[in-house]
């Protein structure tokens, strides 16, 4: 399966994405970590794309794009993949499908997580993300046994510097903006489906993992 999440920040994407991963075996290529590890490391495009993803907007298209499709290249993408913010503009969507399409690997199936604002300022504000292994929590939703420590690894929580009420409206006035357009194209071609991000995890991924095993 290939497959694309898209949704508002806080929708629900990357932890659907690493579910579908840890449960069936998909590949997980999230342009938002692929980034924040490039940042981390110092890296010629982390340097780049740090201060557009401090203010919650777009890092260039070009710099993306090339990104992703290297990532897609060197990966076992024929397999399948889930491709978790990527794309969030029409060029990138319309260079995406090219790519794609010459690799003989086109998307299958887009899901738009329709989610509401209060949902999306509670996950966020509440997120925290483990400093060693990257893993998700919410301090309420999915809360750590022990707080500020991972479960997975022991590592420390820290939260994205990105998760603050400024730079969240930010984020969703470039999703409504910007990507949100993706949701006709992508109707257009006849492979979008549209489910509540609103839900319990779980839930959610119950229906996603239903459309995704019987395609
Ligand atoms: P990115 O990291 O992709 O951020 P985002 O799209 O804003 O999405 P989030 O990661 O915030 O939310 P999510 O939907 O994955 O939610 P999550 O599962 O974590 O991008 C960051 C930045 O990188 C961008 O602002 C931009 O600068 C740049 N960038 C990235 N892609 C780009 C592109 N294509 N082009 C240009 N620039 C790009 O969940 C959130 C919280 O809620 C968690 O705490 C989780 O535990 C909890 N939670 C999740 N689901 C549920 C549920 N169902 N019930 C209860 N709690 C839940």
């Amino acid at each position: 399966m290939r497959l694309v999440l898209i949704g508002p920040p806080g929708a629900g994407k990357g932890t659907q994405a690493v579910m579908l991963f840890e449960r069936l075996g998909i590949l997980h290529l999230s342009t938002g970590d692929i980034l924040r590890e490039n940042v981390k490391k110092g890296a010629p495009i982390g340097k780049k794309a740090s201060s557009f993803m401090e203010k919650g907007e777009l890092v260039p298209d070009d710099i993306v794009i090339e990104m992703m499709l290297d990532k897609v290249r060197s990966s076992n993408a024929d397999k399948g993949f889930v491709l978790d913010g990527f794309p969030r503009t029409i060029y990138q969507a319309k260079k995406m499908d090219e790519a794609l399409k010459d690799l003989k690997i086109p998307i299958e199936l887009v899901v738009y997580f329709e989610t509401t604002l209060k949902t999306i300022i509670f996950r966020l504000t509440g997120r925290r993300l483990c400093k060693e292994c990257g893993a998700n929590y919410h301090i309420v939703n999915m809360p750590t046994k022990k707080p500020g420590v991972c479960d997975k690894c022991g590592g420390e929580l820290y939260q994205r510097k990105d998760d603050n009420e400024e730079t969240i409206k930010t984020r969703l006035e470039i999703f409504n903006n910007q990507t949100k357009e993706l949701i006709d194209y992508y109707r257009d071609k006849g492979i979008l489906r549209e489910m509540s991000g609103d839900l319990d995890a779980d839930v959610v991924y119950k229906e996603l993992a239903g459309i995704v095993r019987v395609r």
